[in-house]
């Protein structure tokens, strides 16, 4: 297979850290757009892409794009377009839409004549009728924004968050993908203490232990692709070694993840062990006024609770309060906070050195960042080069190209 335009998507505010991390694999020829980040690759970068990604939510193969003022023009573009490098003759492609600021506002016509367009496409080139669609799985994906169809066959199945490590969660708990983010945004580096004090199912903790470790998040899981004819066993085989090779045994300094509810502390446990990464996290049931440590430059990164329904604003605001106190002795640790209240800065006694709008689910958050100094001999990062720490080595590296700047 030839290079094939790709696409990651991404929840709103994570796109520059999944630009960040393509790049990280090779993958540097990128567009970067509102919840997608478009790059160039093969069929070894679909299977690369799905097991590595940690913070986008799934890849797309990218069919082509095209006006469609009318159902006529929908109808003629796609038919146009070449499906048949896709799809094999028994492919069951079951078609979902979405339609924004266009003339075409009809999801479910869009929907039908999309698959009327696609099944036309194959009877002209397989000299066919009639389509069982009794063979793998293409998800067709038509994105109608401004008028532009946008047409996309789903690599990746269940979402890239779903790493097959969480079976049960507690009340609110963070998805993987941002909680994978939350950790590359910050200074953590693999040899720094991480501390998470509201660790819930321990969706921070596990995500930086599988960063540490080098582990690629899909490793545990199947793809949809996996079921389609033209890319080869051999490719998915390769891509699995390579992510195997790479996988580090074990982290130099514990991640500590400790929750006052023990409940979550026994869930978190199991997903740690079936995430492959129990002897790397230390969990126990705490309050977070009982946190102590001689530590020095670690890393604290939490999503504490929010208080979004009526009356609980109070106690949230009583946990940010005793976290000023728990961690006004950490003079040397860095500490980021993801809520949604607008009173944490208050609360907390402190003004964050910087801040990022994230959407946790529908929430929209803040992600408050408190810089502490820099470790000595230790780790230095310019501003806005973070770095994302354990991915594999680059394919297609072009020399001299530096990552995009988060912005
Ligand atoms: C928003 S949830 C965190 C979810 C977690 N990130 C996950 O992915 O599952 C907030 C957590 O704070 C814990 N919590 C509430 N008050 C606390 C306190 N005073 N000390 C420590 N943990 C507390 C709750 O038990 C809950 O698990």
């Amino acid at each position: 297979m030839d290079r094939i335009e790709l696409i990651a998507t991404a929840a709103f505010g994570l796109e520059a850290v999944v630009s960040r991390e393509l790049a990280q694999l090779g993958y540097n020829e990128q567009t970067v757009e509102d919840g997608r980040v478009a790059f160039m690759g093969d069929a070894l970068a679909i299977c690369r892409t799905n097991l590595w990604l940690r913070s986008a939510e799934r890849i797309l193969v990218k069919v082509g794009a095209f006006p469609a003022r009318d159902f006529g023009e929908l109808f003629d573009n796609s038919v146009a377009l070449p499906w048949d490098r896709y799809l094999p003759v028994d492919a069951k492609f079951p078609v979902s839409g979405k339609s924004v600021r266009s003339m075409i506002t009809a999801v479910p016509s869009v929907q039908g004549v999309t698959k009327k367009s696609i099944a036309e496409s194959l009877k002209r080139t397989h000299q066919r009728y009639w389509f069982q669609e009794n063979g793998p799985e293409f998800p067709i994906e038509v994105s109608l924004l401004r008028d532009t169809a946008t047409m996309s066959i789903d690599t990746t199945g269940d979402g890239l968050h779903k790493r097959g490590y969480r079976e049960f969660a507690g009340p609110a708990p963070l998805k993987e993908t941002l909680a994978a983010a939350l950790v590359q945004l910050s200074y953590w580096h693999p040899e720094r203490t991480l501390w998470d004090p509201f660790c819930g199912s321990g969706t921070i903790p596990i995500e930086a232990a599988l960063i540490g470790r080098n582990r690629a998040p899909g490793i545990a899981r199947n793809f949809l692709s996996e079921t389609w004819p033209w890319i080869p066993r051999e490719v998915w085989k390769q891509a699995r070694d390579e992510a195997r090779d790479l996988e580090k045994p074990g982290l130099q300094a514990q991640i500590q993840a400790t929750d006052i509810n023990g409940k979550a502390i026994t869930m978190a446990k199991k997903a740690a062990r079936d995430a492959g990464v129990p002897g790397d996290i230390n969990f126990r049931e705490m309050d977070v006024l009982e946190l102590k440590t001689s530590r020095e430059y670690g890393v604290i990164i939490c999503n504490p609770p929010y208080g979004e329904r009526m009356g609980d604003h109070e106690s949230a605001e009583a946990i940010y309060d005793d976290m000023h106190d728990a961690f006004e002795p950490l003079k040397t640790w860095s500490i980021y906070v993801l809520t949604s209240h607008p009173g944490f800065e208050r609360c907390f006694r402190r003004r964050d050195d910087r801040r990022r709008k994230l959407y946790n689910g529908r929430i929209e958050c803040t992600y408050h960042q408190f810089h502490g100094p820099r470790p000595p001999g230790g780790f230095v990062f310019e501003d806005d080069e973070r770095p994302i720490v354990g991915q594999p080595p680059a394919v297609q590296c072009e020399p001299d190209t530096e990552p995009p700047a988060l912005s």
